[in-house]
């Protein structure tokens, strides 16, 4: 406000030094005032009220030790003043001196006030030489403190610089004239044109602060892909250059028919437990499944069928219809392996084209069947007591391969070259059990910095309940093996506790400063 009226008095500013701030009768002569009128001017051009041109200017200040000597003399004035008048007292010992005035000052003075002949040596002590001085430095260091200069010149400045009374520093100072938007009122312009300014008609004559379209903006501290996010981009390229098709696994969401029961995993069986699963209560149920097929499935579980006994328990549709947060990616290869057996059932799955299954283009035996390798990177959930190593949800790497007479040892082939394109090459297979495939595997990885082999997988055969009752040939084989994605991220970061890796409590240095993986 105070630059807008001056300018509005004179027009122009020759220099902002001569301001004079109200209710100080100084000018704003000082490097600090011109800093705060630099600012006021930044923001005023920024509106185009005014424009102003920089000048620079070198001046000087005071070190600690300069003030000291503005305020009590210099080294060489004290130590003078310390010492009697030759003939009338008698002569201070330089011990004496050194206890008066102070080692340092007794040092640097004496030899200073020797070489103006201000004191002299008499017998053991000091005296003063003449009867009065003129302490110049004192003098001088007076007017560096209120000019930032001295009228001397240059010379004797760099003197004191050496001396380290004074210090060089520069410093600005401005010319300011009106801008083509100058006006006294400092009034902030509007900087969004609101729903009330439109109502109210007040944008009309509203004062909108123009776009700066070179403005930087704020630097962002660099963004940064999240370690799982790295791992699951690798895991996909290896899917991908060993020819598998991605699954479209949206849906967190799914019935006990698709989780469970297509899957042949009995209606009673402990992972479909509320402690284990987490169920939805509203809405209450799914939607029916296909008719047919959830027919089959309902007669292979309570009866039996395709060589199998079945669990011979009566069958719950309210069981099957429940919706669930889903517990494993199987869900989705369930549903997948359906829509791939449409065409083996004569049917036409709105949806399957033969886009969706690239990788089945196979010419077939005429019963409409097509090979398939799909996989499927995405998040499942579990109503695990969360600790270090477990949490309600992680991720699951899931593949699934089906074609003819395929056998065990295609599995066991497949996972070998998996594994070993992730760096995992010595690896086990121990028999395992899985309701939904016979026979089943779990793998087995040896780690090198724990020296021991640990589970990284589990793996099967999926079973001809679940394959024929899709409408599948009896020759076509399926199998698949799923891994968490977290385990092995853990592993590459040598992260030990999950929740350093997912949730509210990830440091994000962790993320921002982890190494890019691979495999
Ligand atoms: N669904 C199994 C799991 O959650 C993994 C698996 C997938 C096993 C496919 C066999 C076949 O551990």
């Amino acid at each position: 406000q105070l630059i807008l009226d001056t300018l509005d008095k004179s027009s122009t500013i020759k220099d902002t030094r001569t301001i004079t701030i109200p209710g100080s009768d100084q000018p704003a002569s000082t490097h600090d005032a011109q800093i705060t009128i630099l600012g006021a001017l930044n923001s005023l051009q920024s509106r185009d009220m005014i424009k102003y041109e920089t000048h620079e200017i070198s001046s000087h200040v005071l070190t600690a030790e300069g003030s000291q000597i503005v305020l009590n003399g210099s080294h060489e004035a004290i130590v003078w003043g310390a010492l009697p008048e030759k003939g009338t007292g008698s002569p201070l010992p330089i011990p004496s001196l050194k206890k008066a005035v102070g080692d340092e000052t007794a040092k640097i003075g004496q030899s200073r006030a020797f070489k103006s002949g201000w004191i002299t040596k008499e017998g053991d002590g000091l005296v003063k030489a003449v009867s009065s001085i003129t302490d110049t430095t004192q003098n001088d260091l007076r007017e560096v403190d209120s000019t930032g200069a001295l009228a001397a010149g240059e010379k004797l400045l760099a003197d004191y610089r050496k001396r380290k009374l004074i210090a060089q520093k520069k410093g600005q100072w401005f010319t300011v004239h009106k801008g083509t938007n100058f006006s006294t009122s400092t009034a902030k312009p509007e900087t969004d044109l609101t729903a009330e300014m439109l109502a109210s008609g007040s944008w009309k004559t509203a004062n909108f602060k123009k776009y700066n379209f070179e403005a930087e903006g704020i630097p962002p501290n660099g963004g940064a892909f999240h370690p799982l996010l790295k791992v699951r981009e690798e895991i996909i390229n290896i899917f991908l250059e060993m020819g598998f098709a991605e699954m479209p696994t949206s849906s967190f969401v799914e019935s006990g028919f698709w989780c469970f029961d297509a899957l042949f995993v009995p209606q009673q069986h402990p992972a479909r437990d509320l402690q284990d699963t987490f169920y939805l209560s509203d809405p209450v149920q799914s939607l029916p499944p296909p008719k047919a097929y959830y027919d089959r499935v309902a007669k292979v579980h309570e009866h039996g069928g395709y060589g199998s006994l079945g669990y011979r328990v009566p069958w719950s549709d309210s069981e099957s219809r429940k919706l669930l947060l889903r517990t494993h990616t199987t869900a989705t290869s369930a549903t997948m392996l359906y829509r791939l057996a449409a065409r083996c059932r004569g049917e036409s799955v709105e949806g399957l084209g033969d886009g969706e299954f690239k990788h089945s283009a196979g010419k077939g035996d005429g019963d409409g069947f097509r090979p398939a390798k799909l996989f499927s990177v995405d998040r499942v959930f579990r109503n695990e007591t969360m600790d270090a190593t477990h949490l309600a949800e992680f991720h699951q790497v899931e593949g699934v391969v089906a074609d003819k007479n395929l056998t065990l040892a295609d599995l066991i082939g497949f996972m070998r070259v998996f594994f070993s394109k992730m760096g995992i090459n010595e690896v086990r297979f121990k028999p395992a059990y899985n309701p939904y495939t016979e026979p089943s595997l779990e793998i087995f990885a040896f780690h090198p910095q724990l020296k021991k082999w640990v589970e990284v997988g589990n793996s099967g055969m999926f079973r001809p309940e679940m394959l024929e009752s899709m409408g599948f040939p009896k020759d076509v084989r399926v199998h698949g093996w799923g891994l968490s994605l977290e385990r092995p991220t853990m592993i590459r970061y040598g992260i030990s506790n999950i929740r350093t890796l997912v949730g509210h409590k990830v440091p994000l240095d962790v993320v921002e400063n982890s190494p890019a993986v691979m495999f």
